[in-house]
């Protein structure tokens, strides 16, 4: 059985913290499951992280659907949530039910996730009237990169703080089933998280978060682009990758690679003929 929304929303009442990953692919969900994460985001963080773009802007439903599909397959326990892109869910609401259904429908997915708050609500609430959970996604998100003029803390004013949480109560009254907090200071996230009976899961948004999520390959080690204040390196994949591909290139450059070990033989006598 998959974890289910109501299981994620029993977690904040029980005080369990909740952890979500990001994954992109079959055989990293398939770790992530066995592990037991009960929450993978195939986030259009895919754009940066896996496609190299230079923000998530250019990912296509597409792409998502695709990467989306893959971790399906690699999963049984883990709920996925996939990542609805830019303007897949702004035009209107005809356009952003089609598009959730594609996630649920193509892609195998059991809930979506959308940016914005006041502005999307009642998206989110047609959205969960077809039968299809909702994720929100408020503070800095990042689809709206250029609005905001860069990766900046979110809700450090005044308004901005009173803006957030009244978006953070949209999307609860609408039906999320829990929302992500991206870069927001610790005090109003913690705020934001009391405030609220479902589940905030937090990147950069501190301590007192129901949940966190963090993007996989900045954990692991293995984007090395950048590395976001908010993540921690469990493990540096990048520099093991580097070392085992330079270790291959050396061996086969100097015939070392492949031994008898990785090859087949076969039949002398069908060779000896051959060569008669
Ligand atoms: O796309 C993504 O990976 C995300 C997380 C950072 C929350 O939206």
């Amino acid at each position: 059985m998959r974890v289910t929304i109501n299981q994620i929303k029993e977690m904040k009442q029980k005080g369990e913290k909740i952890t979500m990953l990001t994954a992109y692919d079959y055989s990293t969900a398939k770790i992530i499951d066995e592990v037991g994460i009960p929450l993978i985001l195939v986030g259009d963080s895919l754009g940066m992280v896996v496609l190299g773009y230079e923000s998530t802007i250019p990912v296509t439903i597409e792409e998502m659907l695709h990467h989306t599909k893959a971790v399906v397959r690699g999963t049984k326990q883990t709920m996925v949530v996939g990542d609805m892109p830019f303007m897949t869910y702004h035009v209107s609401v005809e356009d952003a039910l089609r598009n959730a259904a594609r996630f649920i429908q193509e892609g195998g997915a059991q809930a979506i996730k959308l940016e914005g708050g006041v502005t999307v609500a009642e998206k989110v609430r047609r959205i969960i009237e077809c039968g299809i959970p909702v994720m929100g996604h408020i503070g800095l998100t990042p689809q709206s990169i250029h609005q905001f003029g860069g990766f900046k803390v979110q809700g450090k004013t005044p308004e901005a703080a009173t803006r957030l949480l009244k978006d953070a109560q949209a999307l609860e009254e609408s039906g999320a089933f829990a929302i992500v907090l991206e870069t927001v200071p610790t005090p109003l996230a913690t705020l934001i998280t009391q405030k609220l009976s479902i589940p905030t899961i937090g990147i950069g948004a501190g301590i007192g978060c129901d949940g966190q999520v963090q993007v996989i390959n900045d954990i692991l080690g293995s984007f090395a682009d950048f590395v976001p204040k908010h993540a921690k390196q469990y493990a540096k994949l990048g520099d093991i990758m580097s070392s085992a591909i330079a270790k291959y290139y050396n061996e086969v450059k100097a015939g070392k690679f492949p031994t008898d070990k990785q090859s087949f033989s076969m039949d002398e006598s069908i060779l000896a003929e051959l060569t008669k």
